[in-house]
């Protein structure tokens, strides 16, 4: 197997998410060779900031270097596609952040080109890579039939009508909003760990704020809210929802989304209830692992390697009691990646999310947009 310090691997993107590859990359030794930003001049003091060495000028100078063996796309989702495309033909494998695309068809195109040009593509799911949610995955093997999977997705970043950002526009983060950005976390984290596959969705979905009020032009660093001019803008995205599926085999579930929950900054829960007991994890205490019993008391599994099943000992970096988070699930979900491009061809056994099951996410998307339409339940 290459070493990973021999794989080249550039990052677009220097918003919130990308920099953040760029330090697991960093942590697993990954060689990276440049970042883009939106302009030349912000991609070099980007560089210089993240202490890389190129600053790229356009995104064609990124894939044009000979160095880059895969593209990180850290981009808003409007650019998701045409990126990811691009970087196939030009040879490179992609790690792409969430959602692959703006619709199910021309993700399932980046799956065919990945496919044909044996490339690696993966879509940055990372929870998936908590090890804790690792451990949940192995143990559920033997627990029976799963009855149901319940949980939410809460944030509250958007609470107020004066809260605004790209995502809220249709046509920059497309037509699902909260479901779209957080809501398929969950989903893909639920499908990873359970292995049951969605038959059916019900959706109920809700715009609390129909009119946010945006700033005009760029917002000085520190300004008072008085300070800033605003203009009314009409929303349609989903603020919050609440979904039910009904998975293959009969098992249930039910997920509440929302980004105007006060006080929940990013807090992913989820409870699984099988034929021998019960699991539950939450993002706010990622280090510990409910495990619900009938006949004997509860308990909670504190994450150690010394305690968990060999998958997530190999996904975790320090002993019991240091604990593990955001960050380290990012170095998680891309050891999966680099391993599986230091192994060879895609197998279609990745552990990593691939590309394949980040357009299934836009699929479960579509149906319930569909759901929410017609008001009915949808059959995926
Ligand atoms: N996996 C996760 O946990 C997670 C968390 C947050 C965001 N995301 C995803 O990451 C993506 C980016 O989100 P973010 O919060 O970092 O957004 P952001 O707005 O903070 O950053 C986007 C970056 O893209 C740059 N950009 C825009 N157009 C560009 C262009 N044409 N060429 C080069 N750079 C360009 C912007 O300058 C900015 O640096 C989204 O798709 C989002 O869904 C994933």
């Amino acid at each position: 197997m290459k070493h990973f310090s021999s794989i080249g691997a550039a990052v677009a993107g220097t918003g919130f998410i990308g920099p953040v590859h760029v330090e697991a990359l960093k942590r697993i030794g990954v060689h990276i060779t440049g970042v883009l930003g939106r302009t030349p001049e912000a991609s070099e003091s980007a560089a210089q900031r993240l202490g890389l060495p190129r600053g790229y000028h356009s995104y064609e100078a990124m894939l044009a270097d000979p160095e880059v063996d895969a593209v990180h796309l850290a981009l808003p989702n409007t650019l998701h596609y045409e990126f990811s495309r691009k970087a196939l033909l030009a040879g490179k494998h992609v790690m792409c952040e969430k959602p692959l695309a703006l619709s199910a068809l021309r993700a399932h195109e980046l799956v065919e080109l990945a496919r044909e040009a044996r490339l690696h593509g993966g879509v940055c799911y990372n929870i998936r890579f908590y090890p804790l949610n690792l451990d949940a995955r192995e143990r559920l093997k033997s627990m029976g039939r799963i009855f149901s999977v319940t949980g939410r997705y809460v944030q509250d970043w958007l609470l107020y009508d004066t809260d605004y950002n790209w995502r809220v526009l249709v046509k920059e983060g497309g037509p699902l909003r909260a479901v779209a950005d957080i809501g398929t976390h969950w989903m893909d984290l639920i499908v990873s760990v359970t292995g049951l596959e969605v038959e059916s969705v019900f959706a109920d979905l809700h715009t609390v704020h129909k009119v946010r009020h945006r700033p005009v032009g760029e917002v000085k660093t520190f300004a008072g809210p008085s300070e800033v001019e605003r203009e009314a803008i009409l929303v349609e995205t989903d603020d919050t929802g609440c979904i039910l599926f009904r998975f293959k085999g009969g098992a249930q579930g039910m997920l509440f989304v929302s980004q105007v929950t006060a006080g929940r900054k990013n807090m992913l829960q989820y409870e699984i209830s099988t034929a021998q007991g019960a699991l539950a994890w939450n993002s706010e205490h990622p280090n510990e692992l409910w495990l619900g019993h009938r006949d004997k008391p509860s308990e909670v599994l504190l994450r150690d390697p010394a305690l968990m099943n060999d998958l997530a000992r190999s996904y975790s970096s320090y002993p019991g009691g240091h604990n593990e988070g955001f960050p380290d699930a990012f170095k998680g979900c891309f050891t999966a990646f680099y391993r599986a491009i230091a192994s060879g061809d895609p197998t279609g056994q990745e552990l990593y999310p691939t590309f394949a099951q980040g357009a299934h996410e836009i699929v479960l998307c579509d149906a319930i947009l569909e759901s929410q339409q017609r008001e009915r339940w949808v059959t995926v």
